[in-house]
């Protein structure tokens, strides 16, 4: 066992100390591009200021004998395209693989000081966490880096999400988890062959109305994910990184994939991927609070003032619980309306409207 008065003591001599906290940039959506396609690459200096942040795929998705063409697409990207404030991650390839070795010392060494965070995908509990940990820490004295790379898991394996606290709280550069669930899907033997999203037979039905049992009952579809990213969601705040949703595979699903996004945004998400640029500004509009969730949320906050008592407004009981949660409200839109100007005239205008009322 580590003592807790080593735990932000860099893993190796010369290494960055690991973070104390993680920063809470914006992170509403995770586009994912292949770096090793020419026509793709081009097109990332237009995305960048599109999006939170641009994460270079090495793992699925790029064929075996384009791996290395991957890397190395990613190291010239990030050495000679101006990101601005968008944060730049990777997935590397996972670490029973025969890539993840050359993925990382050539990423670390090369590009250290332009990636922000590190996907590791099929993490199935700490000790791959501390694999990566260690490993990182002797690149970057090696590299001779000053800023600690961050740490993010995808979970997509059922022994993950047995797992998914430890592997939230296995090192201080976790940095988030995000869910994975065509893998997860797969690990578990579920029954879907979809990337993410329903399933029409999921569902629950009302009881009988007569004799005929398959007269008149309203079926309902569930979330087939409900569990898991409530449970990831959990660990996360338990530590104090970040829950993204993934992937929504059915690209031309618009009206889907927003559904999807919007279920994990109200459970506590900051953030999806993206794989499309469609679904770039579903991302957006999703996990950027609406106007009018902030204006009340400013509203509760200073009718509230020191926070303590009850006040009635339109006729809802505030207290201390909803003031905190008018707070988690109205700190994410000031997060975003400080990167998006468009988003802080929405919400100043919302709250002046609502103000009035
Ligand atoms: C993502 O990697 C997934 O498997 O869903
Ligand atoms: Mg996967």
């Amino acid at each position: 066992m580590r003592s807790p008065k080593d735990f932000f003591a860099p893993l190796a001599v010369g290494a960055p100390d690991p973070p104390r906290q993680i920063p809470v940039l914006p992170s509403r959506m995770i586009h994912f591009f292949d770096p090793g396609n020419e026509k793709m690459a081009t097109k990332v200096p237009g995305i960048a200021p599109q999006v939170d942040v641009l994460l270079g795929n090495l793992e699925d998705a790029i064929r075996a004998d384009r791996k290395e063409a991957a890397r190395n697409g990613l190291v010239r990207i990030a050495k000679s395209v101006d990101f601005g404030r968008t944060q730049l991650w990777t997935r590397v390839n996972s670490l029973d693989s025969p890539w993840v070795l050359d993925d990382l010392i050539t990423l670390v060494t090369e590009i250290g000081d332009r990636l922000d965070v590190i996907m590791v995908p099929k993490v199935e509990g700490a000790q791959d966490i501390h694999y990566v940990d260690r490993l990182l820490a002797q690149l970057e004295a090696r590299a001779g880096l000053t800023r600690p790379l961050l740490v993010h898991a995808i979970l997509e394996t059922a022994s993950g999400v047995a797992n998914v606290e430890e592997i939230a709280g296995a090192s201080p550069r976790m940095q988030g988890i995000s869910l994975g669930p065509a893998d997860l899907a797969a690990s578990r033997r579920m029954k879907t062959t979809r990337v993410g999203g329903g399933h029409p037979g999921y569902l629950v039905r009302t009881d009988p109305v007569g004799e005929e049992l398959d007269e008149g009952r309203t079926t309902y579809q569930q979330d087939l994910w409900h569990y898991t990213v409530a449970r990831m969601v959990d660990a996360c705040a338990m530590h104090g990184i970040l829950p993204y949703y993934g992937p929504f595979g059915d690209i031309r699903d618009t009206v889907a994939c927003e559904d999807q996004f919007r279920n994990a945004f109200l459970l506590g998400c900051v953030g999806a991927w993206s794989l499309h640029p469609a679904q770039i500004e579903i991302a957006k509009k999703v996990f950027s609070p609406a106007p009018r969730d902030v204006a009340w949320a400013r509203k509760v906050i200073g009718a509230m003032g020191d926070g303590t008592g009850a006040v009635m407004i339109e006729g809802k009981m505030q207290d201390d619980a909803s003031v905190k949660q008018c707070r988690v409200v109205a700190e994410l839109a000031d997060a975003l309306a400080a990167r998006d100007p468009e988003l802080a005239e929405a919400y100043d205008a919302a709250t002046e409207e609502a103000l009035a009322e």
